[in-house]
């Protein structure tokens, strides 16, 4: 009994170690992902942080929002020099992964090593009805949709994207990822038919398969600009 349960403790706490590590390589590749498919988009994006005393992320349907490191970084790096404040709003409709977000992650720091300030704040929202939460403002210079789900619920995901695109400030982006190839397709042909430009879609080479075949995380990634 007692070898039974030391045995059940320990591999539970393998299983989380494991989860952590995969869950760490994934942040380390999404940041790439993220710095490969803007490289070329850059420029425009840079000029437009580099005049905001705050840059904002707005990161719709973001469960438990485990990029919200990752996004936040990605941003800083993007900006440059000088100082720097990131505020990260998260929405998701699930209140348990919204409460786990705000646990993690919740709240206002200022890095040591890069003197970065970041905020993060998480909301419990249905992201296809954005107008219902007029104080997170609009003008993001990075609207993020990672892993949408356009193929499970077509119409209310137009509705997200339709939303998401609203709340793009000029020269600001829409950066969608995607688990699956035909998703990934349907979401760029929806996103434009509602007005998105889109600027670039890549493959991501470094992509971790998962047990359902064909799905894999942050398989595709694309980025948008509202068109005028
Ligand atoms: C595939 S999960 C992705 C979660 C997270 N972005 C990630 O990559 O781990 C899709 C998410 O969309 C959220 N969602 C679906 N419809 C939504 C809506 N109308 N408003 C807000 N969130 C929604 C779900 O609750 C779920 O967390």
């Amino acid at each position: 009994m007692f070898l039974r349960s030391i045995t059940k403790s320990t591999i539970k706490k393998r299983v989380s170690k494991q989860i952590k590590e995969e869950l760490d390589e994934d942040m380390a590749r999404l940041r790439r992902m993220l710095h490969s498919v803007t490289k070329g988009d850059a420029d425009a994006v840079r000029r437009r942080l580099q005049n905001r005393d705050e840059a904002r992320i707005l990161d719709l349907a973001c469960g438990a929002c485990n990029e919200a490191e990752a996004l936040t970084d990605f941003v800083a790096e993007l900006k440059g020099g000088g100082e720097k404040k990131i505020k990260l709003t998260g929405m998701d409709m699930r209140a348990r992964e919204i409460a786990d977000a705000q646990r993690r992650f919740g709240g206002r720091k200022i890095l040591e090593e890069t003197g970065v300030e970041k905020e993060f704040d998480f909301l419990t929202g249905d992201a296809s009805k954005l107008d219902a939460h007029g104080e997170m403002g609009d003008d993001f210079d990075l609207v993020f949709l990672r892993h949408q789900n356009y193929w499970n619920a077509d119409k209310t995901w137009e509705e997200i994207f339709d939303q998401a695109l609203g709340k793009v400030g000029d020269d600001g982006r829409l950066i969608i990822t995607s688990y699956f190839d035909k998703e990934h397709a349907l979401a760029l042909k929806a996103i434009q038919r509602l007005g998105g430009e889109l600027i670039k879609t890549e493959f991501n080479e470094e992509t971790r398969e998962l047990m359902t075949p064909g799905k894999s995380v942050d398989r595709h990634v694309a980025v948008f600009r509202r068109k005028d």
